[in-house]
């Protein structure tokens, strides 16, 4: 119990900076699952099976899929069935309204077990909503692509470092930012983790000597790894020249 308590700190801390609302909610309503299966069958089930089991295309629900698209907003999984699907669309073919994804998503999270709830998910919620697993919040899977923010330094032997760095949180870019997202990165309080980074010679237009101890995003893929966490580089930001806090 003790352990349990003492293992989750840092990570509960840095949830509590996180947007509030997970898919455990109650995000979406029985009626628009059910719109959305409708739409489902006529447009995806072709490829993905009538019980999002997979035929011709991967499936939509279980552990894989969760795993590729957990610890994310809802929007980051819309935005790419938005772009993608159904697959090889005519170019001139009718579009799918964004409202209609937004019933599927939400058939999608039905059958894949969340609850549902008294209201539509709507356009402007997807940001707001993490799709987690049944235990809630979880640190993100290894091999993700993810952004922490820390201090830089150079440990004894030569490696770069990110020390008090914040708990690794997805990321969908690797080598660009939006304004948005450095903003959000500046408010982050610092947290308790420290990072190996691998490859930062890879990283284009930046010069780490210039930049020992200044507060930083780092972007990258992460390897867990007890005792020597560590980050493969995609980008690097500048956030402030102080790491102070
Ligand atoms: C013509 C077949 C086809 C149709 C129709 C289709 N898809 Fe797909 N879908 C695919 C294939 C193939 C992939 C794998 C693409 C890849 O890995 O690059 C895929 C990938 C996906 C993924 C990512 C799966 C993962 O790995 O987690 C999602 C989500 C998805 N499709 C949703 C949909 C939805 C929703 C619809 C209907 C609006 C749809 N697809 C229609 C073929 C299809």
């Amino acid at each position: 119990m003790f352990l349990c308590f003492f293992v989750a700190v840092p990570f509960i801390d840095a949830l509590s900076q996180a947007p509030a609302g997970t898919v455990l909610e109650g995000v979406f309503s029985e009626v628009q699952a059910k719109r959305g299966q409708a739409a489902y069958s006529e447009n995806c089930g072709g490829c993905h099976g009538g019980d999002l089991e997979g035929i011709s295309a991967p499936e939509l629900k279980g552990n894989h899929f969760l795993e590729r698209w957990r610890e994310d907003m809802l929007d980051t999984i819309y935005t790419y069935i938005r772009e993608n699907m159904p697959l090889g669309r005519a170019p001139d073919a009718p579009r799918i309204p964004d409202n209609e994804y937004v019933d599927i998503l939400s058939h999608i999270l039905k059958v894949n077990g969340y609850r549902t709830g008294e209201s539509d998910l709507t356009l402007d919620l997807l940001e707001k909503i993490m799709l987690v697993g049944k235990n809630g919040p979880q640190p993100v899977p290894d091999g993700s692509l993810v952004l922490t923010v820390g201090c830089l330094s150079q440990a004894r032997d030569g490696v770069w470092i990110l020390f008090s760095a914040t708990e690794p949180a997805r990321a969908r870019r690797s080598t660009t930012s939006t304004p948005a997202e450095l903003n959000a990165s500046s408010q982050k309080r610092l947290g308790t983790l420290i990072f190996r980074l691998a490859d930062l010679e890879a990283v284009p237009d930046f010069a780490p000597d210039s930049h020992k101890g200044h507060k930083i995003q780092a972007k990258g893929y992460l390897t867990r790894q007890p005792g020597a966490e560590r980050i493969s580089l995609s980008s690097m930001a500048v956030l402030d020249s102080m790491c102070g806090q």
